[in-house]
């Protein structure tokens, strides 16, 4: 009897360590297997005499039951345990925001752009292009530029190699998007009315300035164009880019070769603690050039002054930007840093539209 008092110490103490289905196993073969020592004991009954067997018998049938049982009770735990852990492992915690693919942003430059082409297409204005490598007659003669012009030094322009036996000119990073309005009039006349949207090149670098930069050149001729005409076109894509119905524009004589008369375009805002609004307070902001086209400018590109007039008006892109999104420095933009991309960049379906 002592002797199952200890094989039931023994088992017990297994039992409760085994921390496995195959621990626990290989306890419950080692006592109740067909070999196990309990089974053996058992199949020892026959042997006993009868007396002896009356007293062992029932003993053994009692610890092969507790055995059992608590083989049974073990295997349970474990089960509930293993299946506790597998689910604290795979929980899904829907109530966490999915967390977000890396992928690329739209450049600010490239978003703005879609949203000036956005407005005035909707205004009745086609798209036009012209090389970034032009002509110096189109990036100046033609636009009534006069050869010593302080703009077409090398201070500012950026010339292309000068072949010392070529008489011609050399070739120039167009300085502006003017020359599309040459290009564009030289090969489909009037009327038209067209944006250029493009790299432009000046030899410049400070806080908002930057060698290469964009603008938005626009053009619209035809029998009866105004500067009426142009101020109210010029509202209007100011009210729909800034998203505010208050705009106000002021008009100052300025002048541009190309354009007579000409002004240049401010915008009235304020800044206070920094943050620039725009259609309210007492500064006001240069946004644009602009002007009536020069008759000279119509005639260099084929179109008879007196048939034909209207308005052009050149935006810079990068200080739309500037001013829309409140970056203070133009530099940053070209500096390809992931960081002030992640922060600045648009999101791939942040598509410009002109409805609400
Ligand atoms: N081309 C001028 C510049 O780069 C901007 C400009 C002014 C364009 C007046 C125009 C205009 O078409 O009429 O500074």
């Amino acid at each position: 009897m002592d002797d199952l008092a200890a094989l039931k110490t023994k088992y017990e103490a297994e039992i409760a360590a085994a921390t496995d289905e195959a621990a626990l196993e290989a306890v419950r073969v080692a006592a109740l297997g067909k070999k196990g020592e309990v089974s053996l004991m058992m199949r020892g009954l026959g042997a006993m005499s009868p007396e002896e067997r009356q007293l062992a018998g029932p003993a053994l049938n009692a610890l092969k039951a507790s055995l059992s049982d608590a083989i049974a009770v073990r295997r349970s735990a474990l089960a509930d345990a293993a299946l506790e852990a597998r689910l604290a492992e795979e929980t899904v915690d829907v109530t966490l925001p999915p967390r977000p693919a890396r992928t690329g942003t739209i450049h600010p430059i490239t978003q703005v752009t879609e949203e000036v082409i956005a407005i005035l297409a909707d205004l009745g204005f086609g798209v036009a292009e012209g090389p970034q490598v032009e002509t110096d007659w189109y990036n100046f003669d033609a636009l009534n530029i006069p050869a010593d012009h302080p703009s077409r030094t090398e201070m500012d322009t950026f010339y292309m190699h000068r072949d010392p036996a070529d008489p011609r000119p050399p070739h120039v990073l167009r300085t502006h998007t003017s020359p599309v309005q040459i290009r564009y009039m030289e090969a489909h006349g009037a009327p038209c009315r067209i944006i250029a949207p493009g790299r432009v090149y000046r030899a410049d670098y400070d806080q908002t300035h930057t060698p290469m930069f964009h603008q938005v050149e626009g053009l619209a001729i035809d029998r009866d164009i105004s500067m009426a005409n142009l101020k109210w076109t010029l509202e209007e894509f100011c009210r729909a880019f800034f998203e505010v119905e208050t705009i106000e524009l002021r008009f100052r004589a300025s002048h541009f070769p190309f354009t007579e008369p000409s002004a240049e375009v401010d915008i009235r805002c304020s800044w206070t603690d920094g943050q620039l609004r725009i259609g309210e307070g007492d500064d006001w902001m240069e946004i644009l050039g602009s002007g009536m086209v020069h008759p000279k400018v119509l005639r260099a590109a084929g179109v008879d002054p007196d048939e034909w007039q209207g308005f052009a008006f050149g935006i810079g892109i990068d200080r739309l930007a500037m001013l829309k999104y409140g970056m203070p420095d133009l530099r940053a933009f070209f500096d390809s840093d992931l960081r002030w991309l992640q922060h600045y960049g648009f999101r791939p379906g942040d598509v410009p539209r002109t409805f609400a």
